[in-house]
């Protein structure tokens, strides 16, 4: 079964191996393979543990967790999380969704969208009536924010590592539209892990 909980302290060496293994996945062949190869999961737990304590401009980090098997023993395991708070650039958005993970093998399963869900209800609780996420056009994964209502709303060139690449930003104005679209499926409808 998955759940999805703010984020402790305690969780961040989990969400920095999910970041490493989602980008190597996700951003093969859009960024460069060395830069991938040289993620360093310590740094990023590091980042993330400093990013789970600041709450600075209603910054929040979710998780997505798996209970293990009903014959496994051992803790639910962190799959995929989110993170933002209050838009760190003026004037598109009220409100960010600065990151989104799901682990390849647990994509699929309803947790991006219960994660964008948390996000959203997190920011309009702290006042943003709307929200946005930016995402490299070149990722795939901008379908998802398409497919969850979100409209393009500008388009820019950036350097991640060096490196040149298109990024846009994905935009949900008021943010109801994407409380609306990550509602939980009605009864009758429910998938595998609900
Ligand atoms: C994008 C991502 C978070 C989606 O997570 P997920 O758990 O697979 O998504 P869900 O299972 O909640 O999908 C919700 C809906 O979106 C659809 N969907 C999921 N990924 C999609 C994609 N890439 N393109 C189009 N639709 C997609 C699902 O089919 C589902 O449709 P439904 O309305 O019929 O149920 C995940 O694929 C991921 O981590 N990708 C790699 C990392 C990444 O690129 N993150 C974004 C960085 S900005």
């Amino acid at each position: 079964m998955i759940s999805i909980r703010r984020a402790r302290p305690g969780d961040a060496a989990a969400i920095a191996a999910v970041h490493v293994a989602a980008w190597r996945s996700a951003y093969a062949g859009i960024l460069r393979d060395g830069y991938l190869a040289e993620l360093s999961e310590p740094r990023l737990a590091g980042f993330y543990h400093r990013a789970i304590l600041d709450r600075r401009e209603g910054h929040a980090v979710f998780v997505a967790t798996a209970a293990p098997e009903a014959a496994e023993a051992g803790t639910p395991q962190v799959v995929g999380f989110a993170s933002g708070g209050r838009a760190r650039r003026r004037g598109l958005a009220e409100g960010e969704v600065e990151t989104l993970y799901v682990l390849d093998d647990y994509r699929e399963r309803g947790c991006g969208r219960r994660l964008m869900r948390a996000m959203a209800a997190h920011l309009r609780a702290i006042g943003c009536n709307s929200a946005m996420a930016w995402v490299l056009e070149e990722n795939p994964s901008r379908f998802f924010y398409r497919h969850l209502g979100g409209r393009i709303a500008m388009r820019e060139a950036i350097r991640v590592a060096g490196q040149g690449v298109e990024q846009i930003a994905l935009l949900w104005d008021p943010i109801d539209t994407l409380l609306a679209a990550t509602a939980p499926v009605p009864e009758g409808r429910l998938r595998e892990d609900g």
